[in-house]
């Protein structure tokens, strides 16, 4: 699509929530394309593989897939938007703890990248708590996360967790309690 006004929404998705898959919707509403970047840094130290976290966002884009693309990045945001040929980056704010951080992220990407905008997207009020760790945990601790991710993440985050448990199981149980 020439001229088409494509916009970045990065992060590290470990995994997608329903909470992230809201703001890739308004994304939808607004851009004509929008590409979902998977940061490939592990300082978070994922639950997921760089190749679980696309392969769950390829699956819950699906019925987008006319619109949005998903694929990882490494390096700068900055140097891959420009390459990607994006004009802006979105950022979903869930809450006022959000604001330093994204304000800090979005004036550092502007120094290093004077035309790239970042725009702040709000997600529905039902995901304004929600992150991705706090869903693993609720998960890991035997909680339910139905509703706050998709039926396929649930699932996925079901056998991870089971074969997380069976690992460590195997490599000496008894720190488990
Ligand atoms: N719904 C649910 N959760 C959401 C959310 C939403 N709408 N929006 C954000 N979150 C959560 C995420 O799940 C994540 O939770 P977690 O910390 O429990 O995993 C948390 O908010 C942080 O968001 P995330 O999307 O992971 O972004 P990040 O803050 O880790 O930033 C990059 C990641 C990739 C955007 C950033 O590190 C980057 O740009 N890296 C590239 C290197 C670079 O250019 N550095 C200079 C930056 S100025």
């Amino acid at each position: 699509m020439s001229g088409a006004l494509l916009v970045l929404y990065p992060g590290s998705f470990d995994p997608v929530t329903n909470g992230h898959l809201d703001i890739i919707q308004r994304a939808c509403r607004l851009f004509d394309r929008v590409l979902v970047a998977v940061s490939t840094q592990v300082d978070k130290r994922p639950l997921f593989s760089l190749e679980e976290r696309l392969e769950m966002l390829r699956e819950v884009t699906a019925p987008l897939r006319r619109q949005v693309e998903v694929e990882a990045f490494d390096g700068l945001l900055v140097h891959y938007a420009v390459n990607r040929g994006a004009k802006a980056v979105i950022r979903g704010i869930r809450a006022v703890t959000d604001f330093d951080y994204e304000f800090q992220m979005s004036l550092m990407n502007r120094r290093l990248c004077e035309e790239l905008e970042t725009v702040f997207l709000v997600p529905a009020e039902a995901y304004t708590y929600l992150s991705s760790s706090l869903v693993k945990e609720v998960a890991g601790l035997g909680g339910s996360v139905t509703g706050l991710v998709p039926s396929q993440v649930e699932r996925k985050l079901e056998e991870k967790l089971a074969s997380e448990r069976d690992r460590r199981k195997q490599s000496g149980g008894c720190r488990d309690g």
